[in-house]
């Protein structure tokens, strides 16, 4: 695991962007796995503007998006499909048939996780997964005791998630408890891995995932089993790390 501790937000974004179009400007990386919340919002800004000054071009770019919640209509402005939407597929050059995203209402749930898991293995498998980690430690929805070889299924969202999603919703009972996601098996065939994660409330699950156990407890633990993961960190989720000096 390559840990990157960068002073601020912004500096974290700008590092990831670079990443970004690196991989973004090899042929082989046009499959990308994509993470919704607060976190990648000033990178998918940074990537609009990327591609608004020619530096970037999604015209032969497949995307995955990890998670949706079931119940939520693709256009329901809570939907992750909607966030996407807004915050990046409206203002860049990707194809809407190349924008894959699990169904928060499907017919049957296994048929939805496994044709997704098809979808992926037909265009050549992700090539790099983009992730934020929540504070149970998960990656994608997979919440504590989600096996690390899960694949894409539906998963009950533990109270810390619900509370942190409130922040969408206008009341607490809108706020979905059932999602469907990627499992940790399947994020973790993809080629290249970058976490990103900024603030305080992370800095536990964050040193959890770093140097704590491979444990079911904290999915995000399972990428140290992962050859190519980058971790970016602001100063504050970095908080907790005893070998910080080590990986500056
Ligand atoms: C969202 C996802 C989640 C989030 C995590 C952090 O698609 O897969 O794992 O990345 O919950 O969310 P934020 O960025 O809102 O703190």
């Amino acid at each position: 695991m390559n840990v990157i501790i960068r002073p601020d937000e912004q500096s974290v974004t700008d590092t990831a962007y670079l990443f970004v179009k690196d991989r973004m400007n090899r042929k082989r990386y046009r499959v990308l796995g994509l993470p919704t919340g607060g976190t990648p919002l000033r990178l998918y800004r940074a990537l609009v503007e990327g591609h608004q000054r020619g530096d970037i071009d999604f015209a032969d770019v497949h995307t995955f998006n990890l998670d949706e919640y079931i119940g939520l209509e693709g256009d329901h402005p809570q939907s992750y499909r909607h966030f996407m939407q807004v915050n990046l597929f409206d203002h860049i050059n990707i194809a809407a048939d190349n924008i894959h995203f699990l169904s928060g209402l499907p017919t049957d749930i296994e048929d939805e996780c496994e044709a997704y898991e098809e979808a992926i293995v037909e265009l050549g498998g992700i090539k790099l997964q983009i992730l934020g980690i929540g504070r149970t430690g998960h990656i994608g929805f997979n919440e504590p005791t989600s096996s690390l070889a899960s694949r894409t299924r539906d998963k009950t969202l533990t109270r810390e998630t619900v509370e942190d999603n409130r922040r969408f919703f206008d009341s607490d009972e809108e706020v979905p408890r059932w999602a469907l996601t990627m499992g940790v098996g399947t994020i973790m065939e993809a080629r290249e891995i970058l976490l990103i994660a900024t603030g305080r409330s992370k800095a536990d699950a964050v040193a959890a995932m770093v140097e704590g156990p491979v444990t079911a407890m904290c999915t995000a633990s399972a990428l140290q089993m992962h050859p190519r993961t980058t971790v970016i960190l602001d100063e504050a989720a970095a908080a907790k790390l005893d070998e910080d000096e080590y990986y500056r």
